[in-house]
């Protein structure tokens, strides 16, 4: 079998997990390959509630093996947290089920630390990051000074590391930020602990997917964030520091391209954001407040209350052409129940000029307005609805919409947080 990636097509939050989880019942292998702990994927199944940050949603799928990638950034202190949470509820998280790159980079108390002093110094053009220390971490990486769980569970290798980088940053702290310098003993003797419960997890994961691969299994790559806070393709400096996308699924989890053959985009049935940013479809207004109390928009890693507006096709398209997605998942369809008109953008206005490409650049996006179509609501509760054909006419003129404008069919249509609650208008697998 291929592998399936199942990929953010907005600015994150749209539902991946409980896709993920959804479709992991088919699933052999689920991996984890971007982000960190920034990450608030939302489980709601037949086991709980829950909230990942780091461990798959695949967890709960009997069969499947769960893997942390090597694109992965790992708070050893988050995901022991979670790995507890999850054996509280009963899910079997041992070892034998779990398995963490010896590749993924660790943060460190510092970069929890830098990420706080950095936003503080951005003033009024701080990015609005969930201050988990992602920026500092993906900065260490790509400087070639980061620490990874294979040093990590190599104690000789761990002790120069820190040694090394913890001066470096003291440095910075106290030097640069006048802040207070971080313990060695203190980072040193908790990491070593967190080594050692680690060891046991940790292998070389690009060999498990390829055996995986070899022996026809069902492999899929569950990502974090979404398209439009990639740092290359998304609104930057307005971004995340890893890759969410699918091409960014093969670096972070060391799968061929060659081996992806199906990309699912996960797109929300309206826009929602959180941190600052441009947001072309962003509504000020009481539509706005309307879908985020009506949805509880509120982060699901800080709480923050998530930015809500209309489905931006403009986003969508060129999501979809960054991605190649071959289906795409419409989640939190239900929240629009209740709306009278729904409005999706399908090009962008300065002054008389109509642009159909996302711009670059954030002075080009802020002079944009949206153009809008608008279609009839459904005024009809569709939470229990399992089958497309029952939808309302309304209902089902809107999802066909969106697939005109994505350009792809729609696989999955969600009408609650539920598992179950889940129309499959396309089987994924
Ligand atoms: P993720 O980061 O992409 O996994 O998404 P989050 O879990 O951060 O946010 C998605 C939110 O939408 C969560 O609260 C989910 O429980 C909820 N959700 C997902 N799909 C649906 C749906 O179809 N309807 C409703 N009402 N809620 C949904
Ligand atoms: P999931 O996987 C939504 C946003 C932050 C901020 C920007 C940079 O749950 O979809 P960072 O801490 O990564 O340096 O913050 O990216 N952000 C997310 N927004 N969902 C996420 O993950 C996010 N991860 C990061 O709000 O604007
Ligand atoms: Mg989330």
């Amino acid at each position: 079998m291929p592998a399936i990636a199942v990929i953010g097509g907005q600015w994150g939050d749209e539902g991946k997990g409980k896709v993920v989880d959804l479709v992991a019942e088919q699933a052999d292998v689920v991996v984890r390959f971007s982000g960190g702990d920034n990450a608030g994927h939302t489980v709601i199944n037949r086991f709980g509630n829950f909230a990942l940050h780091l461990v798959p949603s695949g967890i709960f799928s009997p069969k499947a093996l769960s893997i942390i990638g090597n694109g992965v950034v790992i708070n050893p202190e988050v995901l022991f947290k979670e790995i507890d949470m999850l054996i509280k509820n009963k899910i079997d998280v041992s070892p034998s089920r779990l398995f963490i790159s010896d590749r993924a980079h660790v943060i460190m108390p510092y970069h929890v630390v830098l990420d706080g002093l950095e936003e503080k110094l951005r003033g009024g053009q701080a990015i609005g990051t969930t201050m988990k220390g992602i920026g500092p971490v993906f900065s260490d990486k790509i400087a070639r000074q980061g620490i990874r769980v294979g040093d990590l569970i190599d104690g000789q290798s761990f002790t120069e590391r820190l040694r090394s980088m913890l001066g470096q940053k003291n440095l910075l702290l106290t030097g640069v930020y006048k802040s207070k310098p971080l313990s060695f003993n203190k980072i040193y003797q908790d990491y070593l602990e967190y080594g050692r419960r680690l060891k046991p997890y940790v292998r070389d994961t690009t060999v498990v997917i390829e055996k995986a691969l070899k022996e026809n299994k069902v492999v899929m790559l569950e990502g974090a964030q979404g398209t439009m806070l990639d740092p290359d393709f998304g609104t930057y400096p307005y971004a995340t520091s890893s890759s969410p996308t699918a091409g960014g699924a093969c670096v972070g989890s060391g799968i061929s391209p060659r081996a992806i053959t199906r990309i699912l985009g996960v797109f929300k049935a309206y826009c929602t954001r959180v941190g600052g940013g441009p947001f072309p479809t962003e509504l000020d207004d009481e539509i706005g407040s309307q879908i985020r109390e009506r949805a509880h928009e509120y982060g699901t890693t800080t709480g923050r209350p998530r930015r809500c507006g209309w489905f931006d096709a403009v986003v969508a398209r060129y999501s979809s052409r960054i991605n190649g997605f071959t289906g795409i998942a419409i989640t939190r369809f239900d929240i629009l129940d209740t709306l009278e008109t729904i409005k999706i953008c399908t090009a962008y206005k300065i002054g008389n000029k109509t642009i159909t490409d996302f711009p670059a650049s954030l002075t080009t996006l802020g002079k944009c307005k949206p153009v809008y179509e608008e279609l009839p609501g459904w005024c009809t509760e569709t939470c229990d609805i399992r089958n497309f054909r029952d939808l309302p006419l309304a209902a089902r003129k809107y999802v066909k919409r969106l697939e005109e404008l994505v350009g792809c069919p729609a696989n999955l249509i969600c009408v609650g947080p539920e598992r179950n609650q889940t129309i499959v208008k396309k089987a994924v697998i």
